[in-house]
């Protein structure tokens, strides 16, 4: 039995701003059955402490963790076996966890999951209440300092680590003043430690000094290595190619199990989603689309191709939240098409009737570490239309010729990310709409597809075992 403890900013369904939170919430159980005992480390947000049952001080209180007094707490929450760093001058604040009040990241966000990460290093070193992990997941650069605590502790010989880099956009960029807020050695603050352009990396340090690396599709973990898309990163990654894998994320097969036994009962779903949005059938297929609006997701580009999908009978369903200036443009786009219709907000229940509902959804982004609602999609033959990127293009079998003629596709891949290219493939899905036969053959294979976590989890536990060290 390999013993790991996850280390997460987020970890549904206690927590959660995106796809990092699903992959640290199903995780642990889809590793039981494969020698893996995975325990998860969160930082006490209110969510957090408001969930804990029967919560055990491991830690009473340790007087200044970065500004203030903590407690390790160790008990269950959300279905999961967790440790919560109690540390009220962190964690404390109502509303986004990243964000304050004014929408900007908390100023002390880099204190904060430093502190995350020290405590993490602490239980490797000195255990849990007689539990001790052998192998440290660490997820995004709010992990990433653990491997150089860690080294400070003296414990790095003992325990493993392998990051996870989930979105290489976000850095834990800091000002070099704070090497000693954050406990850092002045000696890591080079070129080929965690510095970057003058400034503290966190990413940077877990991509140097943890033992593994991986990203979450094998696409994605090539393309980082170049300038492209490894922000300023790629030289690194490439350095430590030997130690880099991709490993798809699954997704809950219980939580997103479709609400329809046939297609015919799917069928009915549109038609409801229809009504509830507004929606006319114009003849072409329902489009969704469930997303943070941000610029990574691509949908500036989709809104440049709609008037493509639109004028062939398809419509628009969107359900997202992020950048004001996108918000604006779906809602202005709402209200000068029938066929478009917006929702903005974070709504968890109405993001399944969407999935469920919807003929198709669309994924424009320009990158894309591996993506989750394709994978939704897939499961309740709503066909994904993707750009070809990253986890995108490791899901999604095209339909292209050769994929039509084999009968193996299960949507349509985009490239190059453009608005010409999103056209085309908008024209495309309608025309295949209109073919019963194919697109019927298409969303067979679509909701055949394991978008499950037996695979990864599999070559997950393989990984944590390949690491872990003797004792
Ligand atoms: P990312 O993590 O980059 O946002 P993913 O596709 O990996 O992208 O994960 C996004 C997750 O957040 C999915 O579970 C998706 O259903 C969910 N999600 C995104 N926006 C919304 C929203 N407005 N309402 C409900 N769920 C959303
Ligand atoms: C990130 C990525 C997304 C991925 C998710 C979970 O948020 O943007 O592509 O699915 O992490 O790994």
């Amino acid at each position: 039995m390999t013993t790991v403890l996850s280390v997460a900013s987020e970890c549904a369904p206690l927590v959660k701003t995106g796809g990092l939170a699903d992959v640290a919430g199903a995780l642990p159980s889809a590793l039981a059955g494969h020698g893996t005992e995975m325990r998860t480390l969160l930082p006490g947000y209110p969510a957090v402490m408001a969930a804990l049952e029967e919560p055990v001080a491991i830690i009473q209180r340790e007087k200044n963790l970065f500004g203030g007094p903590a407690r390790l707490l160790h008990g269950i929450a959300g279905g999961l076996e967790v440790y919560v760093l109690d540390a009220p001058h962190l964690f404390e604040r109502e509303g986004a966890i990243y964000l304050g009040p004014d929408g900007k990241d908390w100023p002390d966000n880099p204190e904060r999951f430093a502190a995350l990460s020290w405590m993490a290093a602490t239980i490797a070193t000195d255990g849990a209440a007689g539990w001790e992990p052998q192998v440290l997941h660490l997820h995004d650069w709010q992990a990433a300092l653990t491997p150089i605590y860690l080294r400070q502790l003296g414990s790095a010989d003992r325990v493993a680590t392998l990051l996870t880099i989930h979105n290489i956009a976000f850095q834990g960029l800091t000002d070099a003043k704070r090497l000693k807020a954050l406990k850092l050695p002045a000696s890591g603050f080079t070129a080929d430690g965690f510095e970057y352009y003058g400034k503290i990396s966190a990413l940077k340090a877990g991509l140097v000094y943890a033992d593994k690396l991986s990203t979450v599709s094998p696409s994605y973990a090539i393309e980082l290595m170049t300038p492209e898309f490894g922000m300023g990163l790629d030289g690194v990654l490439r350095s430590r190619r030997a130690d880099m894998t991709g490993i798809l994320n699954g997704i809950d097969l219980e939580a997103w199990q479709p609400p329809f036994k046939t297609l015919r009962a799917k069928a009915k779903l549109t038609k409801s989603l229809r009504q509830e949005m507004g929606l006319p059938d114009a003849g072409g297929p329902l489009c969704v689309v469930v997303s943070r609006l941000t610029s990574q997701k691509g949908l500036d580009i989709l809104l440049e191709a709609l008037p493509r999908l639109l004028a062939e009978g398809g419509q628009l369903a969107l359900l997202g939240s992020g950048d004001a200036e996108l918000e604006k443009a779906f809602q202005e786009a709402d209200a000068r098409h029938s066929g478009v219709a917006v929702k903005i907000g974070y709504d968890e229940a109405l993001s399944h009737r969407f999935i469920a509902g919807g003929d198709a959804i669309l994924v424009p982004s320009r990158f894309e570490p591996c993506g989750l609602t394709q994978l939704y999609g897939l499961r309740h033959g709503t066909l994904p239309v993707v750009s070809l990127t990253g986890g995108l293009a490791d899901t999604v079998v095209p339909a292209n010729a050769a994929g039509i003629w084999a009968g193996v596709a299960t949507g349509i891949q985009v490239h190059p990310i453009t608005t010409d290219a999103w056209e085309h493939a908008l024209g495309q899905l309608c025309a295949i709409y209109r073919q019963h036969d194919i697109w019927n053959r298409m969303q067979k294979n679509a909701m055949r597809h394991p978008v499950g976590w037996e695979v990864s989890a599999a070559a997950y536990a393989a990984l944590f075992k390949d690491i872990e060290k003797a004792a």
